[in-house]
């Protein structure tokens, strides 16, 4: 049953529109209120509880002024860094602040985007480029496993070294700000994006990325999560992209809604772990939340971030996110990349750039704001010691172009534009511990999801003596694959394709290595490709008395298609003839195993059961050594130990799917609220095909010894953040004289679709006020009378990722697991807590976990396994207090290998007395 209802009006507010003055063209930002009519029907789900936004308005809480940055206290590393970048920016004109806050345009730079330079401070070009999984768009840089996969890995520790030789590459290549990970959750299981993301779970997601920004900026490059946020899927990404055919009355991008519990309890809470993890930078991404484009969303930006989070560093757009000026910066946005316009690629034209300098001089935005805007960029760097790269240090700029892989080209590429110099070095960014890591978070990123009778690993002491390699997915495509884009639908999947891929590929056939592992054993092996030659596969299948069978499914960026996959999966199931060659194998031949590389679930009902199917492994894209990591497992050279970053569900029905129709009022909407991935399964009591943390081992483990010692006692309420420090004013810079900020046409010729940060005239006014956004208040001193609370932090903030009680260890829990099996191995230990449920309790989710710890164990061999639950872990979000609060009550503790595995049992009593 569908039920459909209908929300308020909502005003929201668009950018327009151009004016052209002479050669320059200058826009205005005009306020629209437009009636907010929504047709969509809504997810109806039998799920009756708070997290389902039931006859919600959603409007964006207007949140204003822009927080400044260095007010918290507890934060001397900040705080010293801040001063810093003070000195910085007290000496800057308002034209040179500005080039620090908008990108110079797309292909203006070597990189992916650029900021504007600093010339008497020799500061060069800040350079962004994607991507969390290896440089892109340029070569000689390893092709890493895609963030999903690390997902996989459950291991905290890899990802820091992953972190670490990501940015290494990213370094010796001249990058400054590495835009990755992402930080979505992977909501709709088809989402294109989500091999960008680790996973289904905001308590994962937000372990492994704070281990690999911390890792990335060790290096010496700063890491910028994105996707800020409820990016979670392709289509509508960019209006333009969708214009054709059945999707051409589509008006906006599409637009999600999120309801408070939610955002706390599931998309924001990773962001929040970002900010302990001291990430100077946060990418806004390209989607609306509640109405309003997320780099314009002045809820999110600057109170759930900038307040409650309490982040000190810079939000930028993602590639071409920015889709405002005035009011995406009193939102709290600080930079735009690539600086354009969007879709007015190369044009010299910015929203930002000459304009933000104009609403400096006609007052419109306050300097604080543009100090701070500067301040935050500058302080990110300094204090995570990020380099902010100066134009002498020939030997640590980029040496590449994003733009042309030619050793030779004209100077802008993109543009087409300048004379021909040598815009390549082809700097070699590989290393042996950059490689050594790419393998082994491959390796560790295979799931091993079905086996029976023993058949893995493959060892010829089990009578193996004829292997059958089936499947185009166990080469690379035989069409060659896009080197632009990674685009292959036929062939062995290395990455998702999209501009953010990884240009060099390095790409090995699994057929081949698992061939010459086979061939050392003396097998005898025949390699079967094509897999609509139903005959010939049944022929080999026979002869077969072991079969590897690689199936696959791929997704990636909207911007282009595979037969009708736009960025999004279109469906679950396999790929090719994937479905028909694995059932007629296995029909045929005693012991299957099926390999299946795919960007999320897949369907697997057609053939799981089959007694045949002896091994089924799965594995998000692993880069360039996918074939070496997949043959050293199937071998048992390495064990497998990756778990299921999400669910697989036995029926399409039970993922939430893509918003891929465009309503008659042309404005897309998607409802976040749907409980995500396992807390779904576990409320509907659904039996999954393979639940979320799933994952084999050839080993065997016994739990236990469990143990949980009290460190803290709980408290139901967070104390009270310390007031802020004074906000600290630069000097006002005369704004009476606009002509100084002109371009200085006598010392430098501009470049073509260059975005420089001048006036384009002396004329800054263009109406006589400026209309702001409704609940627009410049003035950053406190005003008691109207808001008693205004001089310190929201209750649930107070540091970096919130109150500091949040953070406190309550609980530390212990166990002993034993290898009681036939080989070594890893075991995941995941710890599962289950609120109390009830009648008066609040509502949570009947699991969340809430602690992983993976560990190695030889054959025979005892460890330990730890975990600490923070009062984080053990509170729910509180919508009308607006804090975290504890429940009093009994804290079912599993501690197990899946979701739904569990080992040990315990208890935690939290009763009331104790508060
Ligand atoms: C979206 O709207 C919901 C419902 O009114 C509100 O609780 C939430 O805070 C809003 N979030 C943002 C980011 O605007
Ligand atoms: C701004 O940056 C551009 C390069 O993008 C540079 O040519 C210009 O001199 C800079 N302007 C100022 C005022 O520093
Ligand atoms: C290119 O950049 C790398 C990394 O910054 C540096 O080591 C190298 O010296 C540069 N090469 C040249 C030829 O400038
Ligand atoms: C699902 O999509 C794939 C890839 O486009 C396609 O090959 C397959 O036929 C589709 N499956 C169904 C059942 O439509
Ligand atoms: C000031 O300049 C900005 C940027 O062009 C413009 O949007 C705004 O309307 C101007 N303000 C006034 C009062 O003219």
């Amino acid at each position: 049953m569908f039920k459909s209802y209908s929300f308020s009006k909502i005003s929201y507010f668009t950018i327009f529109l151009l004016l052209v003055a002479s050669n320059f063209v200058e826009s205005l930002f005009n306020k629209e209120n437009a009636e907010y009519i929504d047709d969509e029907e809504s997810h109806d789900d039998p799920n009756d509880n708070d997290y389902l936004a039931k006859n919600i308005d959603y409007y964006v809480p207007p949140s204003y002024p822009a927080p400044l940055t260095g007010r918290l206290q507890l934060i001397p590393e900040w705080a010293d860094a801040i001063a810093k970048a003070r000195d910085i920016v007290s000496v800057l004109s308002i034209t040179e602040k500005v080039n620090l806050t908008t990108g110079i345009g797309y292909g203006s730079g070597v990189c992916q985007a650029n900021l504007g330079t600093i010339e008497k401070l020799d500061i060069s070009s800040i350079c962004f480029q994607n991507g969390a999984h290896g440089v892109s768009n340029t070569d000689f840089a390893t092709n890493f496993p895609s963030t999903l996969a690390a997902g996989s890995t459950f291991n905290k520790d890899l990802v820091y070294q992953l972190g670490r030789a990501v940015a290494r590459e990213s370094k010796t290549k001249g990058i400054d700000v590495l835009m990755g990970p992402g930080l979505n959750v992977g909501y709709h299981a088809a989402g294109g994006h989500n091999t960008e993301n680790f996973g289904s779970d905001p308590y994962l997601i937000g372990k492994l990325a704070s281990a690999f920004i911390k890792a990335s900026n060790y290096e010496g490059v700063l890491s910028c999560p994105k996707g800020l946020i409820g990016f979670e899927q392709e289509h509508f990404k960019h209006s333009n992209e969708w214009e054709n055919g059945k999707y051409k009355h589509l008006k906006q991008p599409l637009d999600v809604q999120i309801t408070d519990k939610v955002m706390h309890e599931i998309y924001l809470w990773p962001f929040a772990d970002a900010v302990r993890a001291n990430a100077g930078c946060f990418a806004c991404s390209y989607n609306k939340i509640n109405g309003t484009y997320a780099c314009e969303n002045s809820y999110l930006i600057n109170h759930l971030l900038k307040e409650e989070l309490g982040f000190q560093g810079f939000v930028t757009s993602e590639i071409g996110a920015m889709r405002s000026g005035v009011n995406s910066i009193l939102s709290g946005a600080d930079v735009n990349i690539p600086g354009d316009i969007f879709g007015d690629y190369a044009s010299g034209k910015s929203l930002w750039g000459p304009l933000l300098t104009r609403a400096i001089y006609n007052e419109t935005i306050p300097q604080y704001r543009l100090n701070d805007m500067v301040t935050r960029l500058l302080s990110a760097f300094i204090v995570n010691n990020v380099k902010i790269p100066l134009s002498n240090d020939f030997e640590e700029l980029p040496n590449f172009s994003s733009w042309s892989q030619f050793t030779y080209d004209k100077e802008y590429p993109f543009q087409s534009y300048g004379s021909i110099k040598q815009v390549n070095k082809h700097i070699d960014a590989r290393e042996k511990f950059t490689e050594k890591v790419a393998l082994q978070t491959a390796r560790e990123a295979i799931v091993l999801l079905k086996h029976t009778k023993s058949a893995l690993p493959i060892s010829v002491d089990d009578g193996y003596n004829r292997m059958l390699i089936a499947g185009i997915g166990s080469v690379t495509s035989p069409e060659g694959v896009d080197v632009e884009d990674a685009l292959t639908g036929d062939g062995a999947v290395y990455q998702s394709w999209g501009p953010n891929s990884v240009s060099a590929f390095n790409a090995i056939s699994p057929a081949d290595v698992i061939y010459k592992k086979a061939v050392e054993r003396d097998l005898l092996v025949d390699i079967v490709t094509n897999e609509y030659d139903i005959d010939n596969i049944e022929r080999s299948a026979e002869l077969a008395n072991v079969a590897i069978v690689f199936a696959f499914a791929n997704s990636g960026d909207s911007g282009s298609e595979i037969d009708g996959n736009y960025g999004d999966r279109k469906n679950y199931t396999l790929w090719a003839n994937n479905v028909e060659m694995i059932k007629s194998v296995a029909d045929r031949c005693a012991k299957t195993i099926v390999v299946i590389n795919s960007p999320g679930p897949v369907d697997l009902e057609d053939f799981i059961d089959h007694k045949n199917i002896v091994g089924v492994l799965w594995s998000a894209p692993l880069g360039q050594y996918y074939a070496q990591a997949i043959s050293d497992i199937i071998f048992g050279d390495y064990q497998p130990s990756g778990n299921l970053p999400f669910t697989i569900s036995k029926h399409a029905e039970n993922y939430v799917d893509i918003i891929d129709r465009v309503p008659l009022n042309g404005k897309p909407v998607d409802d976040l609220n749907r409980l995500l991935d396992y807390r779904y399964f576990d409320e509907m009591n659904i039996v999954p095909r393979y639940p979320f943390g799933h994952g084999l081992t050839y080993t065997k483990f016994k739990l236990f010894d469990l143990t949980i010692v009290e460190k803290r006692q709980p408290s139901v309420d967070l104390s009270k953040p310390d007031p802020y420090l004074d906000p600290y004013f630069f000097e006002h810079t005369s704004v009476e004289d606009p002509s100084e900020a002109l371009f200085p046409f006598s010392e430098f010729k501009p470049v073509p679709g260059h975005i420089y940060p001048y006036l384009y005239n002396t004329k800054v006014y263009s109406q006589p006020f400026y209309n702001y956004p409704t609940g627009y208040k410049p003035d950053i001193d406190c005003d008691f009378e109207n808001d008693p609370t205004c001089d310190a932090p929201p209750r649930a903030g107070g540091t970096l990722g919130g109150n500091p009680d949040l953070f406190e260890v309550l609980y530390k829990i212990k166990a002993s697991v034993e290898n009681i099996g036939g080989y070594e191995g890893y075991y995941t230990a995941q710890l599962y807590v289950e609120f109390p449920r009830g009648r008066h309790a609040p509502t949570t989710h009947v699991r969340q976990l809430r602690g992983i710890d993976k560990v190695f164990v030889k054959k025979g061999y005892t460890k330990k396994i730890k975990f600490e639950l923070t009062t984080r872990d053990l509170s729910y979000w509180d919508v009308e207090d607006q804090t975290w609060v504890i429940y009093p009550g009994i804290y079912k503790i599993y501690i197990g290998s899946s979701s739904r595995k569990f080992d040990l049992l315990g208890e935690i009593d939290i009763s009331s007395s104790k508060n």
